[in-house]
C-alpha cells in the first residue's frame, strides 16, 4: 500500500492540521510506503512572499519531524524538488472538464468571499491530482475539507485511463471522523484562514491566554450542563489528554460543580504537556538544520525516481513518448 499526502507551507501548523492529517499520516508510516511532502507549489496560489514561503517550509518540515514523521520509513521531500509532477499537471488539465473545478468548495469559497482570485488557485485540483496519481497512490490521508479534491482526482484519473488506457491507480482519501474538522477557538473548523487557531507549537504565554479566553457562555459553575459533550473545551481537551481524563471533565461539568476556568487551566496543561516531547524535539532539529536539509533532499531523489516512471508511463500511453 503506498500511502501520500501534503501539506502547504501557508503558515504555523495548528491542532486541525495535525490531529486531521499529520497524525494520521505519521501513524500510517508503519503500515505501507509512505510519500509526504511540503506543498511548496501550492503555496504559491496564495503567498506572494518569498521568504516567508522559504521560512514556512522548513518551519513545516521541523514539524514533521519533531511530531514523529521517521525518514527511514517515509519519504518526505519538498513538492518543487519533483518538478515532473508540474508536467503531468498539464497532461491531466487536457482531460480535466471546467465544471469539475467550477464545483471545487476552495475556489467557490474564495469568489464568494470576493477575494482575489488567479488561475493557479483555479486549477489547483489539477496540481493536487499529479502530486496524488504520480506516485500511483492507494490511500491519501487527509481532513474532511480535502476529500472534494480526492474525488476529483479519481474522476480525472479514470478519465485518463478511459481515454488512453490503464495509466493510473486510483487513490482513496482516508478520513478520520473524529478528527475530521478539529474547532478553533471561535467554534468554528480551526483554519489559518478564519483567525482562530490554536498552534502545535504555540509559545507558552500567548497560548495560555488563547485557550483560557475561548468563550464560554454565562452559566454558573453549579449548573448542571448535559451538553457538556458539545463543550469547546471539552472537545479540545478530548484531543490532548488521555480518554479518561476528558471523560472526567466532561462528567464533571454535566454534573454540575466545575467551574470554566478551572476546565480551560486543564485544557492548556494538557495541551502542553500532549507535545512536550515533539518541542524538545523540535528544539533538537533547530539546531541541526543541515539534518533537515539532507532528508529532504534525500526524499526528493527517491520521490523523484518513482514519479519519472509513472510520469512516462502517462507519456507513453498518451502518444508522447
Ligand atoms: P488551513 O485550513 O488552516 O489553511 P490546510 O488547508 O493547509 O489548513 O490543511 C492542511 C491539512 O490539514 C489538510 O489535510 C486539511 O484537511 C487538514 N486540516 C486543516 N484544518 C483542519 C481541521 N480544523 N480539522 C481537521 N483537519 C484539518
Ligand atoms: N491541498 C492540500 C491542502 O491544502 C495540500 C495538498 C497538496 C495535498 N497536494 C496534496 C494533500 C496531495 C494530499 C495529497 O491541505
Amino acid at each position: 500500500m503506498r500511502i501520500l499526502s501534503g501539506i502547504q507551507p501557508s503558515g504555523a501548523l495548528h491542532l486541525g492540521n495535525y490531529f486531521g492529517m499529520m497524525r494520521p499520516a505519521i501513524e500510517l508510516q508503519e503500515q505501507g510506503e509512505a510519500f509526504y511532502f511540503i506543498a511548496d507549489y501550492h503555496s504559491m496560489t496564495s503567498l506572494f512572499d518569498p521568504a516567508a514561503r522559504r521560512k514556512n517550509t522548513l518551519d513545516v518540515a521541523l514539524d514533521f519531524l519533531a511530531c514523529g514523521l521517521d525518514p527511514k520509513k517515509a519519504v518526505f521531500f519538498r513538492q518543487s524538488d519533483v518538478p515532473e509532477v508540474c508536467e503531468l499537471t498539464w497532461l491531466l488539465g487536457t482531460l480535466t472538464p471546467m465544471g469539475l473545478l467550477e464545483r471545487c468548495h476552495s475556489y467557490k469559497d474564495k469568489v464568494a468571499k470576493g477575494l482575489p482570485v488567479n488561475h493557479g488557485l483555479f486549477a489547483y485540483p489539477v496540481l493536487m491530482a499529479s502530486d496524488i496519481l504520480i506516485y500511483d497512490s492507494n490511500v491519501v490521508p487527509v481532513g474532511r475539507d480535502q476529500k472534494q479534491h480526492v474525488e476529483v482526482t479519481r474522476d480525472i484519473a479514470i478519465k485518463f485511463n478511459e481515454a488512453y488506457g490503464q495509466t493510473f491507480v486510483l487513490p482513496e482519501p482516508l478520513i478520520r471522523e473524529a478528527t475530521a474538522a478539529v474547532p478553533g477557538t471561535d467554534g468554528q473548523k480551526m483554519s489559518k484562514s478564519y483567525g482562530n487557531t490554536i498552534e502545535i507549537f504555540g509559545e507558552e504565554k500567548s497560548t495560555r491566554k488563547k485557550l483560557m479566553s475561548l468563550v464560554m457562555d454565562s452559566r454558573t459553575p453549579q449548573e448542571p450542563k448535559p451538553d457538556a459533550d458539545k463543550n469547546l473545551a471539552v472537545q479540545l481537551l478530548r484531543l490532548v489528554a488521555p480518554d479518561d481524563v476528558a471523560k472526567d471533565f466532561q462528567d464533571r461539568l454535566c454534573a454540575g460543580g466545575l467551574g470554566y476556568g478551572d476546565l480551560k487551566k486543564a485544557l492548556f496543561e494538557h495541551y502542553w504537556q500532549c507535545f512536550a516531547p515533539a518541542r524538545a524535539r523540535r528544539a533538537e532539529l533547530e539546531q541541526n538544520l543541515d539534518y533537515v536539509h539532507t532528508v529532504l533532499r534525500e526524499g526528493a531523489t527517491r520521490a523523484r525516481a518513482l514519479a519519472r516512471t509513472v510520469l512516462d508511463r502517462a507519456k507513453r500511453n498518451s502518444g508522447l513518448l
